[in-house]
Order: C-alpha cells, then structure tokens, then sequence
C-alpha cells in the first residue's frame, strides 16, 4: 500500500491530491483571485496567496478522504519549471511536511507532469506516444517512451501557445487569462474572415511572436476607419486568430505523427482545454488513423494529480528527492537538443 501526498505551486494555482497505489482519491485546486484587477500574474502575490492557500487546502484534502497526514507514505511536489516564489512556497512547505512525518520526498518536473496526465484517468495512451503539450508558459512536441523518460521533438521558438492566447486577447482588450474567452468568443465567429499568414518554420519547432503582432498590425489598422473594430468584430477577430494558432499547431503535430509513424497521440496542458483545438485533433488523428487522448479539463489546466501520478512512478523507480532540494524556474526540457 502507498500513499501519496502532491502538491502544485508553480504558477497562479495551489493544488494538493491524494493518491493510492496510483489511483487518485482526491484532488483540490484553489485559483488565484488576487491577480485579476493587475490582467496577468504577479508572482510576488502568487507566492503569498499559495502559502495562504497550502494548509487549508491540505485539512480539507484530509477531511475529504477521512485520512489522516500521518498514514502517508510520500510527498511528491512541482520542483520546476515555473514561477520561483511560488516554487519555494510549495517546496518548502513539502520539505517541512515530508520532515515533520518522516517520510521521503519526490520532486516533479512539472512539464514531465503534464506529459502524465495522459495517466491520470483511463484509458491510457501505449507507449511510445506524442503528446502536444500546450501551456500558458511552454509549447513541446514530445515523445514518450516510458513513464520516466522522454525527448523532446520541436518546441516554441519564442511565445508559448497560451501566451499567444492571452497577449492576443489583451490586444482585443480582453482580460487575463484571454485563451478560455477567445475560445469563447470563437464560438460564433468566422474563422476565415481575417486570414493569418502561416508562421514558417523548421522542421517540428514552432514560433507564435508573428501571429500576435500580425493581430496588433490588423486592429490598429481598421481602428483608423472603425473606432469600434474590435466590438464589431470581436467573434470573427477571436476565431481568426484562434484558427491561425490551432492550425499551425495541428498542422506541425501532424508532421510529428507522419515522421515517427507513433499513432497514439495526446493533448496536454491549459491550451488542450480549448474546444476548437479538441476538434481538429479529433479529425486530424482520425485522418491519420491513430488514437486520440486528451484529459478532462481540470486536468488540462494546473492540478496537482498530474503531480501525483508522475510522483507514483518516480516513487516506485527509487527516485527520491534529499531535503538540499532547491526549486528551478527554467526546465532542464528548454535546452534540449532538437
Ligand atoms: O497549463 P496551464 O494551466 O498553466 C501553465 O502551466 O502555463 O495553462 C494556462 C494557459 C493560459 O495561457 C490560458 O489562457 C490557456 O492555458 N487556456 C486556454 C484555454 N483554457 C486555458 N487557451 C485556449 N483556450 C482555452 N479554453
Ligand atoms: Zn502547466
């Protein structure tokens, strides 16, 4: 029997998950409500909410699941990448905890997290199998072999795919985090109205500056001759922009599936939450004859039981974190060779 406790800081959402003999038994995330009057994330406030957030958030976790801290086994907790304060908080409050309980810590890389949160709930993708992981702060192509290793195929160049999201949506003067309200808007625009040149790039990398200043190049011209263009326009503009972001991204994931001939193929991270990215995977990966996995959307987003299932395989490999464990803010995947 094991028991494991995970906990999520890296970025705006504090998120704590139980897990037993790699079954999740719980999961709470609690967002961060102090950031919307700034329209975008302050570190220095995301570092103080987590730890306002940590311990109620771990009392409720043990009064849901009638445990008591005492019977875990482990903490797995988010090492890197993502915002430093909020690291810290999260490490520093797993490290006392895993001390106090005299229990051995595992420490997470948090996009090797997304990668399993194929793993989370069934069914699971076979390995070896791609997955287009879509964040607010990275955007990788990947293969995985195993739970515990993987390459990296093709990544950004410049903005991650949700960064795209949100800086176009604040062009739009939409607020923060701008992905779910383009995707919300798109819904009943014209995704062809406002044609987007096709970023060009090599091979599997990617590149999302372009698309975002070609946004910014397109309003500030039709606001000369409209001063309401983007309120006139506001569902085409959205599903035009959406349709460049998640064609490019469909299109070079494609290329991925035809290069390694792997047809198993997930979507991971808070962009795979977006509806019309969901529906082209779905027809592209049914074209291409392959299976298609992408997680429920509280597991898109930011959770800890992402955490927690990668924390279960590194746990069971003998892969233990000692209490000198500092967090990084940078992935080691960034440098990876392509
Ligand atoms: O994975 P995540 O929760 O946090 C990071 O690790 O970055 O991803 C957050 C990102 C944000 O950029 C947000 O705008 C985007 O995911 N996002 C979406 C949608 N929901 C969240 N982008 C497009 N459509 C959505 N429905
Ligand atoms: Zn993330």
């Amino acid at each position: 029997m094991c028991l494991l406790l995970a906990v999520e800081t890296s970025c705006d959402d504090t998120s704590v998950a139980a897990l037993k003999n790699g079954k999740i038994l719980a999961t709470l995330t609690s967002g961060q409500k102090e950031h919307d009057r700034f329209g975008g994330i302050v570190p220095e406030v995301a570092s103080r909410a987590h730890q306002k957030n940590l311990i109620p958030l771990l009392e409720r976790l043990l009064k849901e699941t009638k445990l008591n801290k005492k019977s875990f086994d482990a903490i797995a907790f988010t090492a890197g990448p993502g915002l430093l304060g909020s690291l810290l908080t999260g490490t520093v409050f797993s490290k006392s905890l895993a001390q106090a309980l005299e229990i051995p810590l595992v420490a997470v890389d948090h996009l090797h997290g997304h990668l399993m949160s194929h793993f989370i709930e069934p069914p699971f993708p076979a390995f070896p199998y791609l997955c287009l992981l879509v964040s607010g702060g990275h955007t990788l192509i990947v293969r995985v072999d195993d739970p515990l290793s993987y390459t990296v195929m093709g990544r950004t160049v410049d903005d991650a795919a949700g960064e795209a999201f949100d800086k176009g949506a604040k062009i739009m003067g939409l607020a923060y985090p701008g992905g779910p309200l383009i995707d919300r808007f798109a819904a009943s625009g014209n995704p062809n109205r406002f044609p987007f040149p096709e970023p060009k790039m090599q091979g599997l990398n990617m590149s999302f500056s372009g698309l975002k200043t070609s946004l910014l190049y397109l309003i500030r011209d039709n606001l000369k001759n409209d001063p309401d263009f983007i309120q006139n326009n506001l569902n085409d503009l959205c599903a035009s922009y959406q349709e460049a972001i998640n064609g490019f991204l469909i299109r070079k994931l494609r290329r991925a599936v035809r290069e390694t001939g792997i047809r198993e193929i997930g979507i991971a991270g808070g962009v795979a939450a977006n509806i019309n990215l969901r529906s082209k995977a779905t027809e592209m990966v049914a074209n291409e004859k392959g299976n298609l996995y992408i997680p429920a959307f509280e597991y898109c987003m930011d959770n800890a039981a992402m955490i927690a299932v990668t924390g279960w395989y590194q746990f069971k490999a003998g892969q233990f974190a000692d209490h000198t464990v500092t967090p990084y803010a940078k992935s080691p995947l960034k440098n990876a060779p392509l």
